[in-house]
């Protein structure tokens, strides 16, 4: 029985099939996350990986939530719960694995955190990163970017929600939703990555270029 504390399956709805794929093609031991909430998707690597490989794990939130847990919204959310139940879940997770995850929480914005990361030495770091934070294309962009520095040749950076959109009086608003962002941060590195798949209104890119 896990004693995991969810609230919701996004992770498990889109995710987890194309990452027990994932795991099998590619090595995956530090891991960086750009919007964690409750932490389904770093607790399935812990429990997935942990007991072959030392992880290493970032997770950046500002555990505010993003335009989709406004009030009022569907996903409307209480934040502070949401990150208790973020730190119980992973050390749960954590815990019952047999090889040491060294976790790092970053609690930020990515914008203040990414560049961190990048100036403490992180450049081509990482081997899988997860864009899961702002839905907002500037900070999509801005996240794209700084962690495709962070991201190791070889290495796979998925952004969840690529599809995502709200539905507003006027229509679309191509500013607050992730895929004209992420398109063209994809168009102008097209020689240094590869798109892997997209399913399940996510995508995958690889890095193979500096
Ligand atoms: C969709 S949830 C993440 C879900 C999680 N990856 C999972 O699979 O369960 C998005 C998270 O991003 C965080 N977030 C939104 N904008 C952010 C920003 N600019 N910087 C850091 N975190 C942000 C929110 O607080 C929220 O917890």
């Amino acid at each position: 029985m896990s004693d995991l504390q969810f609230t919701n399956n996004w992770f498990d709805s889109v995710a987890r099939n194309v990452w027990e794929s994932l795991i099998t093609q590619i090595k995956i031991s530090k891991i960086l996350e750009v919007g964690s909430y409750e932490g389904a998707s770093v607790c399935y690597l812990i429990e997935k990986l942990g007991n072959q490989l030392e992880l290493e794990i970032h997770c950046i939130d500002t555990w505010e939530g993003g335009i989709e847990h406004q009030a009022g919204s569907a996903a409307e959310a209480d934040m502070q719960s949401v990150e208790l139940r973020f730190k119980h879940n992973i050390e749960t997770a954590r815990n019952r694995v047999a090889k040491p995850v060294d976790l790092h929480i970053h609690k930020g914005y990515s914008d203040a955190v990414l560049p961190k990361l990048l100036s403490e030495g992180k450049r081509n770091y990482f081997d899988f990163i997860y864009i899961d934070g702002s839905h907002q294309a500037p900070d999509v962009l801005f996240d794209a970017v700084v962690g495709f520095s962070l991201l190791k040749v070889g290495g796979v950076m998925a952004f969840d929600d690529y599809l995502w959109f709200e539905n507003l009086p006027h229509g679309k608003d191509p500013l607050r939703c992730p895929k004209p962002a992420i398109d063209a941060f994809i168009n102008i590195n097209f020689r240094k990555l590869q798109v892997m798949f997209s399913p399940n209104y996510q995508i995958y890119i690889q890095k193979v270029a500096h």
